[in-house]
């Protein structure tokens, strides 16, 4: 595999894979933040490469608007790869599971028991090798699934699970509501935009060239002016 090299964020990049040895070490959270179109998303295709690199198992999720209102939406995007594992939780964490993520009929559990048997399920699943649970777009997610996840990101140690999240400055996500770790993404300064400037390998074709005067057109939204 090719790794991707994304111009100008070495140091972000440096962050990023500190947080990925402590993650996969003994579980370990982080909340990218930055205005739209910084490059938040590139910053998690660029961890999630790594994390898979060095023999970790991904799972990705990202909030959509349209699904904000589904309640536990986001936490079955994040789980419904984990149908293995979950066969091996007890039977109520089971059931609580099963239940919120509609994937069977019965009584709803008490959160607390649905967060709970998320967070068994995810150190559960990270026990043959590191897991990195990676969320984009925070701020989407269905909130009863940021209550979950944010549970579980709270209760990392000793596992070797990472969660890696990203959100719009100011959105007020319940991750930082929860003191965890925070990383700044900042605009990208004037050297590191050029395509084939010095340390940038990125080229015309990975990039394309803002069109004069269109806010929001990929390399412009890169500077962070398109917001
Ligand atoms: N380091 C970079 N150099 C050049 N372009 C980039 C870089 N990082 C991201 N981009 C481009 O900028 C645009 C916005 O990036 P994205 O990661 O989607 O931002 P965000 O997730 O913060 O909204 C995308 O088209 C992406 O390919
Ligand atoms: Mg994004």
């Amino acid at each position: 595999m090719i790794a991707t090299v994304l111009a100008g964020r070495d140091g972000d990049l440096g962050v990023i894979q500190t947080f990925l040895d402590e993650a996969s070490a003994g579980g370990a959270a982080l909340l990218l933040t930055g205005e739209p179109g910084v490059g938040k998303t590139a910053l998690l295709d660029a961890a999630q490469e790594r994390a898979m690199a060095a023999g970790a198992r991904v799972l990705r999720a990202a909030g959509a608007q349209f699904e904000a209102d589904v309640g536990f939406s986001g936490l079955n995007q994040v789980l419904l790869p984990l149908g293995t594992e979950l066969a091996g939780l007890n039977a109520a964490q089971r059931e609580a599971l099963k239940v919120a993520q509609g994937l069977t009929a019965g009584p709803p559990s008490d959160r607390l028991v649905v967060s709970n048997a998320a967070l068994a399920l995810l150190r559960r699943a990270a026990a043959a090798r590191p897991l990195l649970v990676i969320l984009d777009d925070l701020p989407w997610l269905d909130r009863v699934s940021s209550l979950v996840l944010a549970f579980a990101a709270c209760r990392l140690g000793g596992s070797r699970v990472g969660f890696l999240a990203a959100a719009r400055t100011g959105a007020g996500t319940l991750f930082d509501a929860g003191g965890l770790p925070e990383h700044e993404v900042r605009p990208l300064d004037g050297a590191a935009r050029r395509p084939g400037s010095s340390g940038a390998r990125a080229g015309p074709a990975d990039y394309p060239a803002p069109r004069p005067g269109r806010a929001g057109e990929p390399r412009e939204r890169a500077r962070g002016t398109g917001y």
